[in-house]
């Protein structure tokens, strides 16, 4: 049972869509049909989620108009009814999106790479493809799809699905993904884009500005392809390509099928954030294969993920880097549950969760990701490595193209790893338990040890300059950045500017660690530079601390608002929902008076 759907699959539920749309760039609007074919028998109605849609009308396969009703506006939109005569395999809903849609972000030319064209993308996870396709928006309901779209001739249309890769002259293009799969998968992005070739599976959409740059940083996507392989079995979607989207997407990456969604801020120019891109290929396996069958169940796509991703970078890159990341998520899940703990849902720390009622993407937290890979790394210490992958595999395979709660996962674990191999472990308490257990296995990291080292020389005396930073990689960089001591002076600021540049970085990860210290330390000389980076970038792990820390002061409070009120209109619907509650804005927010 689906709380955050309206659809009711055990009476009608669709095995295939069928997508023929125009995108309107100027009027801010999609409008087209939207075709199913519908499994026989079932009852005399079915249920599609609709959010902000306006449904025209409803026909069966030969054209005849079938009644239709739309329900309530509740906080997972609106259920749209359609009556079902018996028999009926094929029925089609000619709609249109709304102004607020809340999956869709159009883009200004200002707002992209090149600044000649506009551009749109969708974001469908968790429960927002409903605001452009009227869909049964589960992810315990797959099915195929194909996709007519059709676009301004200056643009070109991509999708979670196989691509073109060239500009089509009359601006219609289409799409075929013959592997059934959720509708949070579904995924459109229009812009001026090209396309460049990484190898013969692997490749970049861009706009043309960024293009060259993104092939070099993703160089190594057919390498770790080929890693994931080795470690779970055949990529089985075909190609695997990436897009980068304009700053403001709102996450780092969306697994997309097909075509991950990627952030631009991942383009550091030295290759090191790319493990977001081991991160969002994984899920071709954990959570595009096998799919979490509700948000309750989110663990199931996040934790796998972040273990696989992380053993993918261990393939390519080594212990010590897997290690490093490693230890960063485990300081991200620390701080998690350390607000979760002192929040309004201290339940939200447990693996399994209870999100009825609620946005589900409220409950998505590093809890999910962290304390998910944190349990299947025990369990891969329990058994040791071999039998561990040669589980998961099995799993992958097995369970391809399906749905899976917690229990029937639960359920499969006991019978295939830990009854045949006597494992003793309290999987309730990480299950359904609070917190992160006392077994959790500690990642390990050298190099961290040796940045601790050095800020502690620093804060003894030694200048800035003269520390033994050579080597270090961005993941030490953010290492350092997060355990500076709280409460530098002015001139400690100024010194470590001046001996590392961090105000001129290029690297997102480290300007927004750095910010976060500045805005502690009251550090002045670098909120222009923040302020910009908040106006461009709308990727939502940055804002939340960003606009947090601010909050801490009055200074910084009134700093948060001038910013937010200039920024908000250039962040993605989901990342205003998040701030807007921390900032607690209102629309007729007083104008700020200095
Ligand atoms: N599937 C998520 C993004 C997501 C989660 C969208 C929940 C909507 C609701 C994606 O795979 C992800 O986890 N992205 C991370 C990057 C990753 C390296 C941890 C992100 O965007 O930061
Ligand atoms: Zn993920």
């Amino acid at each position: 049972m689906d709380t955050h759907s309206h659809a009711r699959p055990s009476d009608a539920v669709i095995t295939h869509l069928d997508l023929d749309i125009k995108v309107d760039m100027n009027a801010k609007r999609i409008s087209g049909t939207a075709s199913y074919d519908i499994a026989v028998p079932h009852g005399d109605r079915i249920i599609l989620d609709t959010d902000d849609l306006e449904v025209e009308k409803v026909t069966d396969g030969s054209t005849q108009e079938l009644k239709f009703n739309m329900g309530d506006s509740t906080r997972i939109g609106r259920a749209l009814t359609i009556e079902l005569p018996k028999g009926t395999d094929r029925i089609t809903v000619q709609y249109r999106t709304g102004p607020n849609a809340k999956a869709l972000q159009w883009l200004g030319p200002e707002q992209t790479a090149d600044k000649i064209h506009p551009f749109l993308f969708t974001q469908g996870e968790a429960i927002l493809s409903r605001t452009w396709i009227p869909i049964q928006d589960s992810p315990g309901i797959r099915f195929t799809y194909d996709a007519k779209v059709n676009v301004p001739t200056e643009l070109m249309a991509v999708m979670s699905a196989i691509n073109p890769q060239e500009r089509s002259a009359d601006g219609n293009y289409s799409f075929h993904m013959e592997h059934p799969i959720p509708a949070y998968l579904i995924a459109l992005a229009v812009g001026d884009l090209d396309f460049a070739p990484i190898d013969d599976r692997t490749g970049v959409y861009a706009e043309r500005g960024m293009l060259k740059r993104a092939a070099w940083e993703f160089e190594d996507t057919g390498n770790m392809l080929k890693a994931a392989e080795a470690l779970y079995g055949p990529y089985r979607w075909g190609r695997y390509d990436l897009i980068v989207l304009p700053p403001s997407f709102p996450f780092g990456g969306m697994e997309n099928p097909c075509l991950t969604f990627a952030t631009p801020t991942i383009i550091a120019g030295d290759r090191s954030l790319t493990a977001l891109v081991a991160h969002e290929l994984a899920h071709s396996w954990s959570g595009n294969l096998v799919t979490n069958a509700t948000w309750n169940d989110f663990w199931l796509n996040e934790g796998f993920t972040v273990y696989f991703e992380s053993r993918i970078s261990e393939a390519l890159y080594g212990e010590e880097y897997a290690g490093m990341l490693q230890q960063l998520g485990r300081q991200d899940l620390l701080a998690t549950l350390d607000d979760i703990a002192k929040g309004k849902h201290p339940e939200d720390s447990k693996l399994r969760l209870d999100l009825s009622g609620r946005d589900p993407d409220d409950g998505m937290t590093e809890v999910a990701y962290e304390k998910g890979a944190a349990f299947l790394r025990l369990l891969e210490s329990k058994v040791g490595r071999d039998k561990f992958d040669a589980f998961l595999r099995d799993y992958f395979d097995r369970f391809a193209f399906q749905s899976m709660t917690t229990d029937r996962f639960l359920a499969h674990l006991n019978d295939h790893l830990l009854e045949p191999n006597h494992v003793t472990l309290d999987v309730d308490a990480w299950v359904d338990g609070k917190g992160l257990p006392a077994d959790a296995p500690i990642p390990e990291s050298d190099r961290f040890t040796k940045v601790e080292g050095q800020i502690e020389q620093w804060v003894a005396g030694k200048p800035a300059m003269q520390l033994d930073t050579k080597a270090w990689s961005t993941f030490e960089w953010m290492h350092f950045l997060r355990h500076l001591p709280a409460d530098l002076s002015e001139q400690q600021m100024n010194e470590l500017d001046a001996a590392f540049g961090f105000t001129k970085s290029g690297n997102a990860e480290v300007l927004a660690a750095w910010f976060e210290q500045c805005i502690r330390s009251d550090h002045d000389p670098a909120f222009a530079r923040m302020d910009e980076f908040l106006n461009t970038v709308g990727r939502r792990k940055f804002l939340v601390p960003l606009y947090t820390a601010m909050l801490d002061s009055e200074k910084g409070r009134l700093m948060a608002q001038t910013i937010y009120r200039n920024a908000r209109p250039n962040y993605h619907s989901v990342s205003v929902r998040t701030l807007d509650d921390i900032l607690a804005w209102k629309d007729n927010h007083p104008p700020v008076t200095f």
